[in-house]
């Protein structure tokens, strides 16, 4: 296939450019001027690299020179919690700068997109109500996506997306949190802990972009599709951090109930939606937590 990956600096895009470029796909990749490529080093040399600096003509001309089968759209702005001054940026990464993908998409007629989409699309297990400002923007993109399938002949998969984990993940989250923990010996203030979360290991997570992809490289989609990527075992977070420790085999110092749970906190996950056909999760937590291990282990 050739693809072309936006967010490919982050978490799961840079892992997704790796298995594209295993499986000997052609990758180009849209980044910003200030993206730093390093996670993407070991595959550089294979990759195509468009700077978006803005403008519409940047997209354009990425595109004109990647001619894409298939669009994968990863990059987004994640905040769990928003200040007026966030606002901005929220918008411009999470619709205007999609918004004109398709725009250009449309315009050299490329018609195949995939989106990512998240489970805090649904709190309190609503067909609609956003967990926080982000949420709102992810469905409000695919609003605008819906204008591109209805009237431009565009096919689009959205796989909504619930918790990510495994090697190389660095953003400020629950194993990250742990693993500092682990390390310093120091006390970790956590909310009281009886919120589910519902992980699913990275490679999986990678699985179901890579049969998405091939879904509408077969032309098999019809029009536009949304599938959830869950692990549909959600998990109290105390019992995950008991898990992490008898693997780890120590205990952490935790306070549980020495922070308050985050406003709207999800305290239970979304569980509806349809199962990517064909994909189902492969790694089991334990595992997971493992292999996470065995990385940090290497790295050392
Ligand atoms: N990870 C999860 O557990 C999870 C759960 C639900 C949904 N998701 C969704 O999955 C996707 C990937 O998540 P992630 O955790 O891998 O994210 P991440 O590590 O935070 O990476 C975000 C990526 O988006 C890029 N980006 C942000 N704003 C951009 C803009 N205005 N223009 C171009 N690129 C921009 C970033 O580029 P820079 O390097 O330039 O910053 C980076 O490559 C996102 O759509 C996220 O909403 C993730």
């Amino acid at each position: 296939m050739k693809v072309l990956l936006t967010g490919a600096t982050g978490f799961i895009g840079s892992q997704l450019a790796y298995r594209l470029i295993a499986e000997d796909h052609e990758v180009a990749i849209v980044v910003r001027p200030d993206s730093q490529l390093n996670i993407l080093q070991a595959v550089l040399p294979r990759i195509q690299v468009h700077v978006y600096d803005g403008s519409y003509a940047s997209l354009l001309h990425a595109l004109q020179a990647a001619q894409p089968e298939v669009v994968i759209h990863v990059a987004s702005l994640f905040l769990a919690q928003h200040k007026p001054e966030d606002v901005a940026r929220l918008v411009e990464s999470n619709l205007s700068f999609p918004t004109e993908l398709l725009e250009a998409m449309s315009q050299l007629g490329i018609k195949q997109l995939i989106n990512t989409g998240t489970s805090w699309e649904h709190y309190q297990n609503e067909a609609y109500n956003p967990v926080n400002l982000y949420a709102a923007t992810k469905q409000a993109f695919k609003a605008l996506l819906t204008y591109y399938v209805e009237a431009q002949g565009f096919k689009a998969i959205t796989l909504k997306l619930f918790d990510t984990y495994g090697p190389g993940d660095t953003r400020p989250k629950l194993f990250t949190f742990l693993r500092k923990t682990a390390k310093s010996g120091e006390t970790l203030c956590m909310s009281p802990g009886e919120q589910m979360l519902d992980l699913v290991y990275i490679d999986d997570v990678i699985n179901a972009y890579l049969i998405a992809a091939n879904r509408l490289v077969q032309n098999e989609v019809h029009q536009q599709e949304t599938f959830v990527v869950s692990s549909e075992k959600p998990m109290k977070l105390r019992d995950l951090v008991t898990i992490y420790c008898q693997l780890l085999g120590k205990q952490l110092s935790i306070q549980w109930g020495a922070r308050p749970y985050r406003p709207r906190e999800v305290m239970i996950p979304w569980n509806k939606g349809d199962r990517l056909p064909g994909w189902e999760p492969r790694i089991a937590l334990e595992d997971g937590i493992k292999r996470a291990f065995a990385s940090a282990d290497s790295d050392k």
